[in-house]
């Protein structure tokens, strides 16, 4: 490994082990289509999308002569008081990609701030309404709402909240997981049938305790995403639906991952045929190439808001948030651009393919490989558990060197290796990501 012709003193790695990741740097310096070039001239294979959001692929030119003709235009304009024309005409093409009345969208930067963004608006909502009583927020076990402390709160990723313990959200349940490792380890494509019922607990514990009157919201990523590619029992968020309808309470999906092609369709709520009250998204919606995240809202929550300030002088703010970025005017444009490209080239479609190939391969190749406990896939995206070691999620992290060694991006999650590729992913790329996984996982035997 040759080192980089530039200092690594100074930066500080998000999400990564440091201290091991400079014995061995991973830097890349290009990218093109599906693969990456590393400082040391090596040719690597991404099969995570670069973190999911790269569904069109690396180095769009679409993409990035818009944004080229977007700083020549208007490189950016305060989001507060005023707006700019990309963010009005990238709010118009994300609402008419989304479900129902879902049609109001309030821009951020970043996952992170769709999570706390979409808490804030469940709770100025209610209040608007007469029920300010209403505070109590329910995640998930094991879900992932990004790093801020909303969001941080209401996830259930126990290494993400355990050194924050003390400062997290009060007031916040999570409902139980929904994996079963006994009965359905492996899922291929569809949603496994539950005999039991994952929402029981909600319904005859967590809400009691709480009395649902109080309750704000109830947040999940359709498909949890973070944690491992965890597919929901059939009917589970149909159902989740129509207890937050009996009881008054806000659904939330975080579609971060979900958003923008990764299952075919353009949202999770559209592939699961169930309605949030608002969808948060990020990543694929500007092809990563350019932070941006938000909430669509529906138009009950808009008016509702409104309709509360009927009254109030005209300067009076209706909710009293946003970001200096929100809506910003190079990443609309990318945005726009995005998004045309995706229905130009039909790229959710061609996720729904390639996704039944990834998803065939990677059942048949890797299922019986030494320390494989389990395999899920769903969409553009595949989970490999393994056995856990003696130290938690460590064969995963090896495994995952081992594929890089090997030329090809995996994704380590707790102990599963999740392939979510580009959408333009050809199927001899397919073979090559499968192959090589399975090669590292039985090298680590
Ligand atoms: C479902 C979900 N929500 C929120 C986030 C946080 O997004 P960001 O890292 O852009 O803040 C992620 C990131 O992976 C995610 O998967």
């Amino acid at each position: 490994m040759a080192y980089p012709d530039f200092s690594m003193e100074h930066q500080w790695l998000p999400f990564t082990p440091n201290r091991s990741f400079f014995k061995d740097p991973r830097v890349f310096v290009a990218a093109d289509g599906m693969h990456f070039t590393t400082h040391d001239g090596r040719k690597v294979l991404d099969g995570i999308s670069s973190l999911w959001c790269v569904g069109a692929g690396h180095n769009r030119k679409p993409i990035n002569e818009a944004i080229t003709r977007q700083l020549g235009t208007l490189d950016y304009a305060t989001a507060f008081q005023a707006s700019n024309d990309q963010a009005f005409r990238a709010a118009q093409m994300i609402a008419e990609r989304a479900p129902g009345d879902l049609n109001k969208v309030l821009f951020c930067n970043s996952g992170s701030e769709a999570a706390d963004t979409s808490l804030k608006i469940a709770l100025a909502y209610h209040r608007a309404r007469g029920e300010g009583h209403r505070h109590v927020f329910i995640g998930r076990e094991k879900g992932y709402h990004g790093v801020n402390f909303g969001g941080m709160s209401v996830g259930g990723l126990p290494a993400n909240r355990k050194v924050y313990g003390a400062q997290l959200l009060p007031r916040v349940d999570h409902m139980r997981f929904i994996h079963d490792p006994v009965h359905h380890a492996y899922i291929h494509g569809s949603e496994p049938v539950w005999t039991e019922d994952p929402l029981l607990e909600l319904e005859q514990r967590i809400l009691p305790l709480h009395d649902p009157a109080n309750v704000a919201a109830i947040i999940v990523e359709p498909v949890a995403g973070s944690a491992g590619w965890y597919i929901p029992p059939q009917g589970y968020l149909q159902r989740l639906r129509q207890i937050c309808d009996k009881h008054g309470i806000m659904l939330i999906f975080d579609e971060v991952i979900t958003g923008f092609g990764r299952l075919g369709v353009n949202f999770g709520a559209d592939f699961f045929g169930v309605m949030p009250d608002m969808i948060n998204f990020a990543k694929c919606v500007t092809n990563g190439v350019i932070p941006m995240g938000g909430v669509i809202c529906s138009d009950r929550i808009y008016s509702a808001m409104m309709q509360s300030h009927g009254s109030s002088p005209d300067h009076a703010i209706e909710l009293f948030h946003g970001y200096t970025y929100s809506g910003h005017p190079v990443a609309c444009a990318a945005a726009i651009a995005t998004l045309q490209l995706f229905d130009e080239e039909g790229l959710f479609e061609r996720a729904a393919l390639m996704g039944k190939l990834m998803g065939d391969a990677v059942h048949a190749r890797i299922r019986g490989l030494p320390h494989v406990v389990g395999i899920r896939t769903l969409g553009l995206a595949a989970a490999v558990e393994l056995r856990a070691g003696a130290v938690a999620g460590q064969r995963a992290y090896e495994v995952f060197l081992r594929c890089f060694q090997r030329g090809v991006l995996v994704r380590p999650a707790g102990e599963n290796l999740v392939l979510c590729p580009p959408f333009i992913v050809e199927p001899a790329h397919i073979e090559q990501m499968v192959e090589v996984l399975a090669l590292a996982i039985a090298e680590q035997a």
